[in-house]
Protein backbone atom coordinates (compact mmCIF):
# COMPACT_ATOMS: atom_id res chain seq x y z
CA UNK A 1 0.00 0.00 0.00
CA UNK A 2 2.72 2.37 1.24
CA UNK A 3 4.57 1.64 -2.36
CA UNK A 4 1.90 2.24 -4.42
CA UNK A 5 0.91 5.44 -2.78
CA UNK A 6 4.75 6.59 -2.82
CA UNK A 7 5.30 5.27 -6.86
CA UNK A 8 2.14 7.73 -7.46
CA UNK A 9 3.35 10.16 -5.52
CA UNK A 10 6.93 10.67 -6.86
CA UNK A 11 5.59 10.01 -10.11
CA UNK A 12 3.66 13.35 -9.84
CA UNK A 13 6.62 15.15 -8.74
CA UNK A 14 8.43 13.76 -11.51
CA UNK A 15 6.15 16.18 -13.58
CA UNK A 16 7.53 19.08 -11.79
CA UNK A 17 10.11 21.56 -13.89
CA UNK A 18 11.08 23.32 -10.70
CA UNK A 19 11.95 20.04 -9.01
CA UNK A 20 13.87 18.68 -11.83
CA UNK A 21 15.67 22.25 -12.32
CA UNK A 22 16.79 22.03 -8.31
CA UNK A 23 18.18 18.16 -8.73
CA UNK A 24 19.96 18.75 -11.90
CA UNK A 25 21.57 22.01 -10.17
CA UNK A 26 22.53 19.74 -7.15
CA UNK A 27 21.57 15.98 -7.77
CA UNK A 28 25.03 15.41 -10.11
CA UNK A 29 27.61 17.63 -8.07
CA UNK A 30 31.16 15.69 -6.97
CA UNK A 31 28.83 13.95 -3.81
CA UNK A 32 25.37 14.95 -4.96
CA UNK A 33 22.49 12.89 -4.27
CA UNK A 34 21.76 11.68 -7.46
CA UNK A 35 25.21 9.64 -7.62
CA UNK A 36 24.17 7.03 -5.53
CA UNK A 37 22.01 5.27 -8.33
CA UNK A 38 23.25 7.41 -11.43
CA UNK A 39 26.61 6.75 -13.03
CA UNK A 40 27.00 10.08 -14.01
CA UNK A 41 26.17 12.23 -16.86
CA UNK A 42 29.16 11.31 -19.48
CA UNK A 43 29.86 8.66 -20.95
CA UNK A 44 33.63 8.98 -18.95
CA UNK A 45 31.38 8.03 -15.80
CA UNK A 46 29.44 5.61 -17.28
CA UNK A 47 32.16 3.58 -18.12
CA UNK A 48 34.66 4.43 -14.99
CA UNK A 49 31.45 2.52 -13.09
CA UNK A 50 30.94 -0.13 -15.91
CA UNK A 51 35.19 -0.84 -15.13
CA UNK A 52 34.77 -0.96 -11.55
CA UNK A 53 31.67 -3.07 -11.72
CA UNK A 54 33.27 -5.63 -13.96
CA UNK A 55 36.65 -5.85 -11.82
CA UNK A 56 33.87 -6.40 -8.81
CA UNK A 57 32.81 -9.35 -10.47
CA UNK A 58 29.66 -8.56 -12.35
CA UNK A 59 28.78 -8.10 -15.78
CA UNK A 60 27.31 -4.88 -16.74
CA UNK A 61 24.41 -3.24 -19.12
CA UNK A 62 24.67 0.50 -19.83
CA UNK A 63 21.45 2.73 -20.21
CA UNK A 64 21.47 6.16 -21.92
CA UNK A 65 19.10 8.13 -20.10
CA UNK A 66 16.65 9.37 -21.65
CA UNK A 67 12.61 8.88 -22.31
CA UNK A 68 9.44 10.52 -23.94
CA UNK A 69 10.94 12.49 -26.56
CA UNK A 70 8.88 14.84 -27.94
CA UNK A 71 9.58 15.33 -31.86
CA UNK A 72 11.48 12.99 -34.31
CA UNK A 73 14.15 15.89 -34.27
CA UNK A 74 14.70 15.11 -30.62
CA UNK A 75 14.25 10.95 -31.67
CA UNK A 76 17.00 11.26 -33.75
CA UNK A 77 18.88 13.08 -31.88
CA UNK A 78 19.08 10.34 -29.02
CA UNK A 79 19.64 7.86 -31.72
CA UNK A 80 22.67 9.10 -32.77
CA UNK A 81 23.93 9.71 -29.58
CA UNK A 82 23.20 6.30 -28.33
CA UNK A 83 25.05 4.95 -31.66
CA UNK A 84 28.13 7.16 -30.57
CA UNK A 85 27.81 5.52 -27.02
CA UNK A 86 27.91 1.92 -29.00
CA UNK A 87 31.16 3.30 -30.36
CA UNK A 88 32.64 4.52 -26.88
CA UNK A 89 32.16 1.12 -24.89
CA UNK A 90 33.51 -1.14 -28.02
CA UNK A 91 36.71 0.94 -27.71
CA UNK A 92 36.63 0.88 -23.96
CA UNK A 93 36.24 -2.65 -23.96
CA UNK A 94 33.81 -3.20 -21.42
CA UNK A 95 31.22 -5.48 -22.03
CA UNK A 96 28.90 -4.64 -25.31
CA UNK A 97 25.65 -4.58 -23.56
CA UNK A 98 23.06 -1.75 -23.75
CA UNK A 99 19.65 -0.86 -22.35
CA UNK A 100 17.55 1.42 -23.71
CA UNK A 101 13.55 2.82 -24.55
CA UNK A 102 11.43 2.91 -27.10
CA UNK A 103 10.24 6.54 -26.00
CA UNK A 104 13.56 7.81 -25.83
CA UNK A 105 13.79 6.51 -29.96
CA UNK A 106 10.27 8.49 -30.41
CA UNK A 107 7.37 5.88 -29.96
CA UNK A 108 5.13 8.37 -28.68
CA UNK A 109 5.68 10.67 -31.58
CA UNK A 110 5.70 8.24 -34.89
CA UNK A 111 6.13 4.30 -34.51
CA UNK A 112 7.66 3.93 -37.64
CA UNK A 113 10.20 6.49 -36.41
CA UNK A 114 10.72 4.06 -33.56
CA UNK A 115 11.30 1.09 -35.65
CA UNK A 116 13.79 2.71 -37.78
CA UNK A 117 15.84 4.34 -35.38
CA UNK A 118 15.60 1.42 -33.48
CA UNK A 119 16.78 -0.56 -36.72
CA UNK A 120 19.63 1.99 -36.93
CA UNK A 121 21.08 1.18 -33.32
CA UNK A 122 20.53 -2.69 -33.62
CA UNK A 123 23.04 -2.78 -36.98
CA UNK A 124 25.73 -0.47 -35.38
CA UNK A 125 24.80 -3.09 -32.10
CA UNK A 126 25.24 -6.08 -34.87
CA UNK A 127 28.34 -4.94 -35.67
CA UNK A 128 30.16 -4.40 -32.49
CA UNK A 129 28.45 -7.71 -31.62
CA UNK A 130 26.35 -5.65 -29.00
CA UNK A 131 23.44 -7.18 -27.21
CA UNK A 132 20.46 -4.63 -26.84
CA UNK A 133 17.79 -4.99 -24.09
CA UNK A 134 14.14 -2.84 -24.81
CA UNK A 135 13.14 -1.74 -21.04
CA UNK A 136 9.81 -1.41 -20.68
CA UNK A 137 7.84 1.62 -19.57
CA UNK A 138 4.47 2.19 -18.51
CA UNK A 139 1.72 0.16 -19.53
CA UNK A 140 0.43 2.42 -22.21
CA UNK A 141 3.81 1.52 -23.87
CA UNK A 142 3.56 -2.40 -23.07
CA UNK A 143 1.65 -4.15 -26.15
CA UNK A 144 3.60 -1.65 -29.21
CA UNK A 145 7.16 -2.35 -27.38
CA UNK A 146 6.08 -6.00 -27.73
CA UNK A 147 4.83 -6.16 -31.09
CA UNK A 148 8.07 -3.79 -32.27
CA UNK A 149 10.44 -6.43 -30.39
CA UNK A 150 8.68 -9.38 -32.12
CA UNK A 151 9.05 -7.27 -35.68
CA UNK A 152 12.66 -7.26 -35.06
CA UNK A 153 12.73 -10.98 -34.02
CA UNK A 154 10.71 -12.06 -37.30
CA UNK A 155 13.29 -9.93 -39.26
CA UNK A 156 16.03 -11.85 -37.73
CA UNK A 157 17.54 -9.87 -35.53
CA UNK A 158 18.60 -11.85 -32.52
CA UNK A 159 21.19 -9.31 -30.46
CA UNK A 160 18.14 -7.81 -28.62
CA UNK A 161 15.66 -8.93 -25.71
CA UNK A 162 12.90 -7.65 -23.84
CA UNK A 163 11.56 -7.14 -20.69
CA UNK A 164 8.33 -8.11 -18.74
CA UNK A 165 6.75 -6.48 -15.40
CA UNK A 166 5.02 -9.44 -13.23
CA UNK A 167 2.90 -6.24 -11.95
CA UNK A 168 1.08 -6.51 -15.12
CA UNK A 169 -1.91 -9.30 -15.33
CA UNK A 170 -0.95 -10.11 -18.95
CA UNK A 171 2.97 -11.21 -18.63
CA UNK A 172 2.18 -14.70 -17.42
CA UNK A 173 1.22 -14.97 -21.37
CA UNK A 174 3.50 -12.71 -22.81
CA UNK A 175 6.54 -14.51 -21.10
CA UNK A 176 5.00 -18.22 -22.70
CA UNK A 177 4.73 -16.87 -25.92
CA UNK A 178 8.18 -15.08 -25.26
CA UNK A 179 9.53 -18.60 -24.57
CA UNK A 180 8.21 -20.24 -27.60
CA UNK A 181 10.08 -17.16 -29.90
CA UNK A 182 13.32 -18.15 -28.00
CA UNK A 183 13.54 -14.69 -27.20
CA UNK A 184 16.00 -13.03 -24.20
CA UNK A 185 13.41 -12.02 -21.47
CA UNK A 186 14.58 -9.98 -18.17
CA UNK A 187 11.79 -10.19 -15.53
CA UNK A 188 11.36 -7.30 -13.26
CA UNK A 189 8.26 -6.27 -10.59
CA UNK A 190 7.02 -2.90 -12.34
CA UNK A 191 8.28 0.70 -11.51
CA UNK A 192 5.49 2.25 -12.83
CA UNK A 193 1.91 3.49 -10.81
CA UNK A 194 -0.72 0.98 -12.69
CA UNK A 195 -4.19 1.01 -13.19
CA UNK A 196 -6.44 -1.92 -11.29
CA UNK A 197 -7.10 -3.41 -14.97
CA UNK A 198 -3.83 -3.40 -15.95
CA UNK A 199 -2.06 -4.75 -13.33
CA UNK A 200 -2.02 -6.29 -9.54
CA UNK A 201 -1.90 -3.49 -6.63
CA UNK A 202 -0.93 -5.77 -3.87
CA UNK A 203 2.66 -6.64 -3.23
CA UNK A 204 1.69 -9.99 -2.55
CA UNK A 205 0.12 -10.67 -5.69
CA UNK A 206 2.90 -8.62 -7.76
CA UNK A 207 5.30 -11.11 -5.83
CA UNK A 208 3.48 -14.40 -6.44
CA UNK A 209 3.52 -13.35 -10.27
CA UNK A 210 7.02 -12.71 -10.17
CA UNK A 211 7.77 -15.97 -8.97
CA UNK A 212 5.38 -17.84 -11.39
CA UNK A 213 6.79 -16.16 -14.52
CA UNK A 214 10.50 -16.63 -12.77
CA UNK A 215 9.47 -20.41 -13.20
CA UNK A 216 8.09 -20.03 -16.71
CA UNK A 217 11.17 -18.48 -17.81
CA UNK A 218 13.78 -20.56 -16.21
CA UNK A 219 11.98 -23.81 -17.55
CA UNK A 220 11.71 -22.78 -20.72
CA UNK A 221 13.23 -19.54 -21.88
CA UNK A 222 16.06 -18.10 -23.50
CA UNK A 223 18.82 -17.06 -20.74
CA UNK A 224 16.24 -15.23 -18.66
CA UNK A 225 17.82 -12.42 -16.19
CA UNK A 226 15.58 -12.28 -13.07
CA UNK A 227 16.39 -8.76 -12.29
CA UNK A 228 15.58 -8.23 -8.56
CA UNK A 229 17.02 -7.11 -4.81
CA UNK A 230 14.48 -8.88 -3.56
CA UNK A 231 15.95 -11.43 -0.82
CA UNK A 232 12.75 -13.85 -1.20
CA UNK A 233 12.46 -12.97 -4.90
CA UNK A 234 16.23 -14.38 -5.26
CA UNK A 235 15.81 -17.23 -2.55
CA UNK A 236 12.54 -18.74 -4.58
CA UNK A 237 14.94 -18.32 -7.91
CA UNK A 238 18.01 -20.40 -6.64
CA UNK A 239 15.59 -22.65 -5.02
CA UNK A 240 13.50 -23.75 -7.98
CA UNK A 241 17.27 -23.61 -9.93
CA UNK A 242 17.87 -26.61 -8.21
CA UNK A 243 15.33 -28.45 -7.69
CA UNK A 244 14.77 -28.70 -11.52
CA UNK A 245 18.68 -29.14 -11.95
CA UNK A 246 18.90 -25.54 -13.58
CA UNK A 247 22.72 -24.25 -14.29
CA UNK A 248 23.85 -20.85 -12.77
CA UNK A 249 25.04 -20.54 -16.41
CA UNK A 250 21.63 -20.88 -17.85
CA UNK A 251 20.25 -17.66 -15.97
CA UNK A 252 21.35 -14.37 -14.82
CA UNK A 253 20.73 -12.22 -12.16
CA UNK A 254 20.05 -8.57 -12.37
CA UNK A 255 20.31 -5.53 -10.33
CA UNK A 256 20.49 -1.75 -10.19
CA UNK A 257 23.52 0.03 -10.01
CA UNK A 258 23.94 1.70 -6.27
CA UNK A 259 21.26 -0.86 -5.00
CA UNK A 260 21.69 -3.49 -2.44
CA UNK A 261 25.51 -3.68 -3.08
CA UNK A 262 25.78 -6.19 -0.18
CA UNK A 263 23.19 -8.81 -2.01
CA UNK A 264 25.38 -8.23 -5.37
CA UNK A 265 28.26 -9.18 -3.66
CA UNK A 266 26.83 -12.25 -1.82
CA UNK A 267 25.68 -12.99 -5.54
CA UNK A 268 28.92 -12.88 -6.96
CA UNK A 269 30.94 -14.46 -4.16
CA UNK A 270 28.31 -17.69 -4.70
CA UNK A 271 29.34 -18.04 -8.23
CA UNK A 272 25.92 -16.89 -9.80
CA UNK A 273 26.29 -14.51 -12.76
CA UNK A 274 25.05 -11.13 -12.05
CA UNK A 275 24.32 -7.84 -14.27
CA UNK A 276 24.37 -4.63 -13.14
CA UNK A 277 22.59 -1.38 -14.47
CA UNK A 278 24.02 1.09 -14.91
CA UNK A 279 22.33 4.31 -16.03
CA UNK A 280 24.05 7.87 -16.79
CA UNK A 281 23.40 10.98 -19.05
CA UNK A 282 21.94 14.16 -18.23
CA UNK A 283 18.19 12.83 -18.53
CA UNK A 284 18.62 11.28 -14.95
CA UNK A 285 15.72 12.89 -13.68
CA UNK A 286 12.90 10.62 -13.96
CA UNK A 287 15.00 7.39 -13.51
CA UNK A 288 16.21 9.34 -10.29
CA UNK A 289 12.42 9.67 -8.83
CA UNK A 290 11.55 5.87 -9.87
CA UNK A 291 14.19 5.12 -7.58
CA UNK A 292 12.76 7.58 -4.66
CA UNK A 293 9.13 6.07 -5.49
CA UNK A 294 10.20 2.22 -4.73
CA UNK A 295 11.56 3.22 -1.65
CA UNK A 296 10.50 6.89 -0.19
CA UNK A 297 13.33 6.20 2.91
CA UNK A 298 15.64 7.60 -0.31
CA UNK A 299 13.76 10.92 0.18
CA UNK A 300 15.12 11.61 3.39
CA UNK A 301 18.44 11.13 2.15
CA UNK A 302 18.15 13.19 -0.63
CA UNK A 303 17.06 16.16 1.71
CA UNK A 304 20.13 15.80 4.03
CA UNK A 305 21.62 16.11 0.85
CA UNK A 306 20.25 19.36 -0.11
CA UNK A 307 20.64 21.09 3.04
CA UNK A 308 24.20 20.60 3.17
CA UNK A 309 24.34 21.81 0.27
CA UNK A 310 22.66 25.30 1.44
CA UNK A 311 25.00 25.15 4.33
CA UNK A 312 27.87 25.89 2.05
P1 LIG B 1 11.07 -4.53 -4.01
O1 LIG B 1 10.59 -3.21 -4.55
O2 LIG B 1 10.12 -5.37 -3.24
O3 LIG B 1 12.38 -4.26 -3.17
C1 LIG B 1 13.09 -5.31 -2.49
C2 LIG B 1 14.23 -4.67 -1.71
O4 LIG B 1 15.17 -4.11 -2.60
C3 LIG B 1 13.81 -3.50 -0.81
O5 LIG B 1 13.36 -3.96 0.44
C4 LIG B 1 15.09 -2.72 -0.72
O6 LIG B 1 16.00 -3.31 0.19
C5 LIG B 1 15.69 -2.88 -2.09
N1 LIG B 1 15.28 -1.80 -3.01
C6 LIG B 1 14.40 -1.87 -4.03
N2 LIG B 1 14.33 -0.68 -4.67
C7 LIG B 1 15.13 0.16 -4.01
C8 LIG B 1 15.48 1.52 -4.18
N3 LIG B 1 14.97 2.26 -5.16
N4 LIG B 1 16.38 2.08 -3.33
C9 LIG B 1 16.94 1.35 -2.33
N5 LIG B 1 16.65 0.04 -2.11
C10 LIG B 1 15.77 -0.55 -2.95
N6 LIG B 1 11.18 -1.70 -14.14
C11 LIG B 1 10.38 -1.49 -15.23
O7 LIG B 1 9.20 -1.18 -15.07
N7 LIG B 1 10.91 -1.63 -16.50
C12 LIG B 1 12.20 -2.00 -16.71
O8 LIG B 1 12.62 -2.13 -17.87
C13 LIG B 1 13.02 -2.22 -15.57
N8 LIG B 1 14.33 -2.59 -15.72
C14 LIG B 1 15.05 -2.98 -14.60
C15 LIG B 1 16.33 -3.52 -14.74
C16 LIG B 1 16.99 -4.04 -13.64
C17 LIG B 1 18.35 -4.62 -13.83
C18 LIG B 1 16.38 -4.01 -12.35
C19 LIG B 1 17.04 -4.58 -11.15
C20 LIG B 1 15.14 -3.42 -12.20
C21 LIG B 1 14.48 -2.89 -13.30
N9 LIG B 1 13.22 -2.30 -13.17
C22 LIG B 1 12.47 -2.06 -14.29
C23 LIG B 1 12.73 -1.88 -11.82
C24 LIG B 1 11.84 -2.92 -11.20
O9 LIG B 1 10.61 -2.98 -11.87
C25 LIG B 1 11.55 -2.59 -9.71
O10 LIG B 1 10.89 -1.37 -9.65
C26 LIG B 1 12.79 -2.52 -8.84
O11 LIG B 1 13.71 -3.51 -9.19
C27 LIG B 1 12.42 -2.72 -7.35
O12 LIG B 1 11.82 -3.96 -7.17
P2 LIG B 1 12.51 -5.21 -6.46
O13 LIG B 1 12.32 -6.41 -7.31
O14 LIG B 1 13.91 -4.92 -6.09
O15 LIG B 1 11.59 -5.47 -5.17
Amino acid sequence: MLQKVSKAFFHILAGSTTLKAIASRYGMRQDGFARRFIAGETIEEALAAARATEAAGPMVTLDYLGEAVASIAEADTATRAYIGVLERIAAAGVERNISLKLTQLGLTTDRATCVDNLRRILDAANAHQFFVRIDMEDSPYTAVTLEVFETMWQQGYRNVGVVLQSCLRRSETDAAHLNALGARVRLVKGAYKEPKTAAYQSKVDVDAAFVRIMKVLLSGGNCPAIATHDPSMLAATRAFAVERGIAPAAFEFQMLYGIRRDLQAALVREGFRLRVYIPFGSEWFPYFMRRLGERPANATFVIRNLLSERRR
